[in-house]
């Protein structure tokens, strides 16, 4: 069965086939209307959302479908200790498909190990947010024409920003693609994405400390937020918080053609005077989130039966007594999920659940 946990589990063709239906169903939303009625759709959220699980609910009710779950994991019986694996247990007795999002990272990637049905990983801690990927991808293609060829600035905070990790997993999917990395020290990309992802597959990036050195090579400005959450120490949070700040000054150094993109919710990172420059795009970007959550859907729930479209093979895992997940906001130090790695193609061992470096 597919899920969507990580965006290397859809396969090229699957990408195309998923964005290419969210452009049909932009253009054809008539057709689509009632194609989904008699289905549902879980939206399981154990942390805040207002774009991500509204677009699911939106998506699911404009292809006449419906709509369940839980906004606050208080409300529900996960304040009395169920576990995530028995919650998807439970709740795939009444939907057909799951979306959800926790704080915890690979919760979604446990859950699937027990799920009847398909699981979308909404978004795990720092570690992934592929629907978030998707929206990205339809965006660029949007705005651009093409997504081969682009060169794309990552900007703020690279190190806890899942979206960033999500998407440039997905980007090593396409052609000539460049990355520029413009982040201070305290928030630089994890080595894990710089070896594992690009240095891997070949896609050539450059670490910056200014937006002005490169804003006239990018067609594509990926923007983030300094996530306060994400800190262990709020004067680290305090120091880094306005280092990168998006401006009309900083927009006139761009190029004609090209697409500020924001997952959002945006703090102080892009000044409101750039949301009438043509070329932001973080708006538009939201709305392209319900189309391509609607296309998901449909492709899932499509996808279900058929062993041509199940999960990538997995390696074996390895297990080892002596050895311990570090990253105490994974799933194998929050719930009884076992210790358990993978070896990455650079011999560097990592878990299975959230991908933290073990040795
Ligand atoms: N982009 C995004 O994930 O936004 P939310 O946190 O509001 O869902």
């Amino acid at each position: 069965m597919k899920h969507l946990i990580d965006p290397t589990d859809l396969t090229k063709p699957e990408i195309d086939e998923i964005i290419s239906l969210a452009q049909d169903i932009i253009a054809h939303r008539e057709r689509y209307q009632g194609s989904m009625s008699h289905r549902k759709l879980a939206t399981l959220f154990y942390e805040p959302s207002t774009r991500t699980r509204l677009s699911f609910t939106s998506a699911m009710m404009e292809l006449g479908g419906n709509v369940l779950g839980f906004s606050d994991a208080r409300s529900s019986s996960v304040s009395k200790g169920e576990s995530v694996q028995d919650t998807v247990r439970v709740v795939g007795c009444f939907a057909d498909v799951i979306a959800m999002r926790h704080h915890i990272e690979g919760a979604q990637l446990y859950a699937t190990e027990v799920s009847t049905v398909p699981i979308i990983n909404a978004g795990d801690g720092s570690h992934s947010h592929p629907t978030q990927t998707l929206t990205d991808l339809l965006t660029i293609q949007r705005e651009l024409g093409h997504i081969d060829g682009i060169t794309i600035g990552f900007c703020g905070d690279l190190r806890f920003g899942r979206t960033v990790h999500s998407l440039i997993k997905a980007l090593t999917r396409y052609k000539d693609i460049k990355v520029i990395l413009i982040a201070p020290d305290e928030l630089k990309l994890p080595d894990y994405i710089k070896q594992d992802v690009c240095e891997r597959t070949g896609i050539p990036y450059r670490e910056v400390e200014t937006m002005e050195e490169v804003m006239g090579e990018l067609d594509v400005l990926y923007m983030t937020r300094v996530q306060k959450e994400r800190f262990l120490d709020e004067d680290e949070f305090d120091r880094v918080k306005d280092s990168f700040v998006l401006d009309s000054a900083r927009m006139s150094l761009a190029k004609q053609k090209m697409a500020v993109l924001h997952p959002l919710p945006r703090v102080n990172e892009i000044l409101t005077e750039v949301d009438s420059d043509p070329r932001a795009a973080y708006f538009r970007q939201v709305e392209n989130g319900k189309f391509v959550r609607e296309a998901l859907i449909v492709k899932l729930l499509e996808w279900k039966d058929d062993p041509a479209h199940g999960m990538p093979e997995d390696e074996e895992p390895i297990v080892d007594s002596e050895l311990r997940c570090p990253n105490r906001k994974c799933i194998c130090n929050n719930e009884h999920a076992p210790h358990k790695f993978h070896r990455a193609e650079n011999g560097v061992l990592r878990c299975w659940y959230c991908d933290s470096k073990v040795r």
